[in-house]
């Protein structure tokens, strides 16, 4: 069920999530799926309820500095890192404390955890409330679209959720980026918003993981294909084929043949962009298209990010 995030069902919802439940809400990335980190029946139906891999940990979530060093490692690192970008999107690895209240099955297993402090005020109120870690994976079944609206997260979940906490849109539109501060060498796990080169700024030997390598796979959750339409995605855009959308950037001609045509930026704005990218794909997915064909954008700033979705959409 959809609920408005007023004053009153925040503490609802926070109630529910402290007695074992599991809800959705709005971040300022894309939609979480909820429940208390600290407790493995309530983590193990969010597992349930996506259908994820019990091998791929979960994030969580924070409103308070205080609470999350208690769970967690601070080190030089990551502290530069969280005075610069929380609350926002961006979620640092790092090793779990002896007294760590992230239970075993929301960091499936291992000795570090992802956390991070959300910017959204219906998160951070939510957070607030119930004043423990609240895991929150993206609000979608594995493998599928993230969900950036509550519409989103009530198509692909339907009543498995008891409650959508409704923010309106997530204004990022990607999900946080992911830096792993367990080596001395910062890595990027998963880009969001922000870019490798903000990060630089702060971290200048800060670099991208190769996430190629299979052997001692750095990010569980990197190797799938993931936020997949369910029509399949290609990103060439040649013999178009009738039933097949186009998902364009930027004022380029738009070839012929494509049933639908939508542009997630006609001005070539990248953030732009970013908060378009779930919502137009669930549209296309929605409206039958046999297809979706979608060129990469520039290789550059948050274009990195789009791309990865892009690349990711494509894998199946
Ligand atoms: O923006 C976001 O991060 C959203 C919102 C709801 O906060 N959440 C999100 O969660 O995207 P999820 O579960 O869809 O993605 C979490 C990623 C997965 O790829 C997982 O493998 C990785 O974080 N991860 C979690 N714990 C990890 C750890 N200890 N080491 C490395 N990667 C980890
Ligand atoms: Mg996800």
């Amino acid at each position: 069920m959809i609920i408005p995030a007023t004053a009153k069902n925040i503490l609802k919802v926070a109630a529910h999530l402290c007695t074992g439940g599991i809800a959705a809400f709005a971040t300022e990335t894309v939609y979480g799926l909820g429940a208390d980190a600290t407790n493995d029946s309530a983590v193990a139906a969010v597992y349930d309820c996506k259908q994820r891999p019990k091998f791929n940990p979960l994030i969580a979530h924070y409103a308070e500095l205080n609470e999350l060093s208690y769970d967690v490692k601070l080190n030089p690192n990551a502290e530069l890192l969280a005075e610069h970008f929380w609350p926002g999107p961006l979620t640092l690895v790092l090793p779990k404390t002896t007294h760590s209240r992230i239970g075993a099955l929301a960091s499936a297993g291992l000795s570090t955890a992802a956390v991070r402090m959300p910017a959204h005020h219906v998160a951070r109120q939510l957070l607030q409330a119930a004043a423990r870690p609240i895991v929150a994976p993206s609000a979608n079944p594995s493998g599928r679209l993230s969900p950036v609206s509550a519409e989103q997260v009530y198509y692909m979940l339907q009543n498995k959720v008891p409650y959508i906490l409704d923010g309106g849109l997530a204004q990022e539109g990607l999900e946080s980026t992911i830096v792993d501060l367990t080596s001395p060498i910062p890595t990027i796990l998963r880009l969001g918003t922000i870019t490798l080169a903000l990060l630089q700024q702060i971290l200048p030997n800060v670099k991208m993981a190769n996430l190629n390598n299979t052997k001692t796979p750095k990010a569980p959750g990197m190797l799938l294909a993931h936020y997949a339409p369910r029509c399949g995605l290609r990103l060439t855009i040649d013999n178009p084929i009738a039933g097949e959308a186009l998902l364009t950037f930027g004022d380029s001609p738009v070839p012929k043949g494509f049933t639908q045509v939508m542009n997630l930026s006609k001005a070539g704005d990248f953030k732009e962009a970013a908060c378009n990218l779930f919502t137009y794909l669930h549209i296309m997915e929605k409206s039958g298209a046999s297809r979706i064909a979608a060129p990469l954008l520039p290789e550059e700033s948050l274009g990195q990010a789009i791309n990865d979705r892009l690349r990711r959409a494509s894998a199946n």
